[in-house]
């Protein structure tokens, strides 16, 4: 097959053909491999008139049809599914070509994986892809990371099929290494904190005060107008509404019926393991990842139920009620964000990956499940400072949560009388009364661990290390 095709995909499931569509709109030939002639023959079969889209099943062919060098990203599983992609490409591409994996896969894999095909010549890149299967086919935001020579080839093809917040693509070099992955995967982290946030809203408004689908949809509704406008809020919105095709009962809604227990693919807990491995504190994504392992309890929680007082409080809401909580969850997204996102500042020096904040909220601002009328604000700190460490830093982000605080305080004594378990909106708080105080009780933990084992301490008078006998020094 003669070499003229610019971009190849491996797996060609929903999410690689869309994005191949999306590419072939753009005015790029496309190629994609698949084991099955089925799914070969739906991207042929899907492709718009006037593009050049191919679907194969020999490895071999889509190689030998690239232009070089050539760009071949994979869309399969995360773990042992790469390995094996790579594996059996290796023998057919050649020095400079380039492999991206557009997977969630954990970013330690990625950086195995560009150094063992570093020595061969070979470009790995590993590439963050959100926004599902629409966003794949119109707009994703997209996180690539890796070597930044390499990038230019693939430049033009990502800007064009991005998504675009007010005309620019939402996507751009992340940094060196696995920054890419690490980035998605901070995302995702974000993603499970603003999720929960979301729930113990709903929490509160439904068991707490009774509130209807039509009136959580209304409410819901109202404030994805206003300053928490997000997808995440939209797409809650629509939950709200949506009735049960299952059953005949007029009136029945699906979120109703649907089990209260949520899995994960695994981002959200790598998140968490990382941040405290650096260490970087981000409790309020601890708390979601370990809010959606209690749903898994489901049986233990039915035991429990009946043990224990379910929930008695019953909240009167009102529209102050309503707009502290609107309040208070704009000021958790912030927090949310303002986790993720020094987390990433910490790794990128830690990990010397040089990831761009500006452009990560860049590429987070359409396309991205975590997209959000928010990340403007986040532009104008990182304008001022590029390096900010925490956006808690920034005097216009101080504004923003000291206007919403007392609204959050409010909401959470209310949910605490009440027994709504609103462990994300706790942590947001915790960790932001925390990170202000300038003196912490971190001093008395330092007497305790000096005192049971000579851990040693600092002074705040003088200079060095001291270790004090207490048992003798008792006043
Ligand atoms: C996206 C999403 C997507 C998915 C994650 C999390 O950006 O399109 O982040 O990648 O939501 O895989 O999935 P789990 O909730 O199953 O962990």
């Amino acid at each position: 097959m003669e070499a003229s095709f610019d971009f190849g995909m491996i797996g060609i499931g929903v999410m690689g053909s869309n994005l191949l569509l999306n590419m072939a709109d753009r005015g790029y030939a496309v190629i994609g491999f698949d084991l099955k002639q089925e799914r070969a023959d739906a991207l042929e079969a899907a492709a718009p008139a006037g593009t050049t889209v191919k679907g194969v099943v020999d490895v071999v062919a889509m190689v030998q049809g690239l232009k070089k060098p050539r760009k071949i990203m994979m869309l399969v599983p995360a773990g042992k599914p790469v390995d094996s992609v790579i594996e059996n490409l290796l023998p057919h591409v050649e020095k400079g070509d380039i492999v991206i994996d557009g997977g969630n896969s954990f970013f330690k894999d990625t950086l195995q994986r560009i150094t063992y095909l570093q020595d061969k010549g070979i470009h790995f890149f590993g590439m963050g892809v959100s926004g599902g299967e629409m966003g794949a086919r119109f707009g994703p935001s997209m996180m690539p990371g890796g070597d930044k020579e390499a990038y230019q080839y693939l430049k033009p093809i990502l800007e064009a099929i991005a998504a675009k917040a007010e005309g620019v693509p939402c996507v751009a070099y992340m940094g060196a290494g696995a920054a890419g992955h690490y980035v998605k995967m901070v995302h995702n982290g974000i993603e499970y904190a603003m999720m929960q946030l979301i729930a113990e809203a709903y929490d509160l408004l439904y068991r707490g005060s009774g509130f209807t689908n039509e009136q959580l949809h209304q409410t819901f509704f109202g404030w994805n107008a206003g300053q928490l406008q997000s997808y995440l809020l939209e797409v809650t919105t629509e939950v709200f509404k949506t009735g049960d095709d299952a059953t005949e009962a007029q009136g029945d809604y699906l979120l109703d019926k649907i089990l209260d227990k949520a899995g994960s693919k695994g981002t959200g807990k790598w998140t968490s393991q990382l941040a405290m491995d650096l260490p970087a504190p981000i409790p309020t994504i601890d708390m979601a990842v370990a809010l959606r392992n209690i749903s898994v309890y489901k049986e233990q929680r039915v035991q429990a139920a009946a043990l224990y007082k379910p929930v008695t409080g019953k909240i009167t809401v009102n529209d102050i009620l309503l707009a502290d909580l609107e309040n208070a969850l704009a000021f958790c997204f912030v927090i949310a964000y303002a986790q993720g996102l020094s987390q990433l500042a910490k790794a990128s020096d830690e990990l010397a990956m040089d990831i761009p904040l500006p452009a990560v909220i860049q590429v987070w601002k359409a396309g991205c499940i975590i997209r959000s009328a928010l990340l403007g604000n986040f532009t104008e700190a990182y304008a001022k400072d590029a390096k900010l460490p925490n956006l808690l830093l920034d005097a216009g982000i101080a504004e923003v949560l000291q206007n919403r605080e007392a609204s959050l305080r409010k909401v959470l004594a209310l949910g605490i009388g009440a027994k709504i378990p609103l462990g994300c909106m706790s942590s947001a708080l915790a960790y932001y009364d925390a990170y202000c105080s300038e003196r912490l009780p971190t001093n008395l933990i330092q007497a305790q661990r000096d005192y049971f084992g000579a851990h040693t301490y600092q002074r705040i008078d003088k200079e060095g290390v001291f270790h004090t006998e207490w048992q003798g020094e008792q006043k």
